[in-house]
């Protein structure tokens, strides 16, 4: 054995590692060069016959070929590990979907976002005040007399002497107006709180939508326009309707809006009472005194508000007969509004 056998045979390891493509290659060209009965080691043994001159020369060269075959092997082993796992992870694009479980929309939440958008596209903007409110807010800003039946403990969630759960949106006019002049033109969404007793058709908690518009000559010819684009708009442009007089508070002169009851269109059943209408809100004019206690003038500026409730016009949009299953989260209903 001779130098140049050592270094042809490094040219062998060179050229063999190129065409080693499978494990089993990997294999045999370690067989062949790598283990104690392999071509290298042997070689190493014909050191042994080599003359003292040459044995240094070819010590080194037997190492360098030694070297060259074990990093090629390891090389081309960890290549063929990472391309296995490659294939092995390989996305499968014929694979059929899988369909992620989408929630949905809450009953009153799309009634409230449905309500929302069309006020929007009248001019309104969208305000929100807080559901823990004081006496202030909540009743005597919006004129009701110290005596007044709604602030009685019957009907009031008080916290403690001063804090109370507002009964209704309204108070979101006063913390408005007080922050801000006129023009105003604004929608309150929100929840409300009630301390009666839970029925099919009353629960302590509900949603209400407050619209407030203020500034100079606001009539009550506006009040009734938008109302009643707003009732063509979500109920339909055949719907039908009608405004009573009424009373509140806080406005005057007070109305209640009436709409031709959508489930039997007027002809009268059981939700409608047999009457063919629906009451969907209260409104009017904003009572002077209201504005005086938000130091507006009530010479210059003139406004008009409405409330309406929102859960009980979505139990009759979606046919619910029970307003308690607004909030018992039962995933069975709350599917259906997909
Ligand atoms: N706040 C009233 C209620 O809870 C509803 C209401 C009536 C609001 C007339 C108004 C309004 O803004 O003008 O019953």
């Amino acid at each position: 054995m001779d130098i140049n056998s050592v270094y042809e045979t490094i040219e062998n390891v060179k050229s063999d590692i190129q065409s080693v493509s499978t494990k089993d290659d990997l294999e045999e060209f370690r067989l062949k060069y790598l283990v104690r009965r392999g071509i290298i080691q042997q070689m190493f043994e014909g050191i042994k016959s080599a003359s003292p001159e040459e044995r240094p020369q070819l010590g080194k060269a037997l190492n360098e070929l030694r070297q060259t075959a074990q990093t090629l092997f390891d090389e081309k082993k960890r290549e063929l590990e990472q391309s296995r796992t490659l294939t092995a992870d390989k996305l499968d694009l014929t694979i059929p979907g899988r369909r992620r479980p989408i929630g949905t929309k809450h009953p009153v939440t799309q009634a409230l976002d449905d309500m929302t958008t069309i006020f929007k596209s009248m001019g309104f903007a969208v305000a929100l005040g807080p559901e823990i409110e004081d006496d202030f807010h909540n009743f005597e800003a919006l004129n009701f007399p110290a005596d007044h039946p709604a602030r009685d403990m019957q009907d009031t969630f008080f916290l403690d002497e001063t804090a109370l759960l507002r009964t209704h949106t309204s108070p979101v006019q006063v913390r408005i107006m007080m922050n801000q002049k006129p023009p105003i033109r604004h929608i309150m969404p929100g929840r409300v709180y009630r301390n009666e007793a839970i029925s099919a058709r009353s629960y302590c908690m509900f949603h209400q939508l407050e619209g407030l518009a203020v500034d100079e000559n606001i009539t009550f010819a506006e009040l009734k326009g938008t109302l009643a684009t707003f009732a063509k708009k979500f109920f339909g442009s055949g719907v039908k309707y009608v405004f009573r007089p009424s009373f509140f508070p806080f406005t005057e002169p007070s109305a209640e809006m009436d709409i031709s009851c959508f489930l039997c269109n007027g002809k009268g059943c059981r939700v409608c009472k047999q009457t063919g209408w629906l009451e969907i809100l209260g409104c009017g004019m904003v009572d002077p005194n209201v504005l005086k206690a938000v130091g507006y003038d009530p010479e210059k500026v003139t406004g008009y508000a409405f409330g309406m409730g929102v859960d009980r016009t979505a139990l009759l949009l979606y046919g619910i007969d029970d307003i308690r299953m607004l909030y018992e989260n039962d995933v069975r209903l709350l599917n259906q509004f997909s």
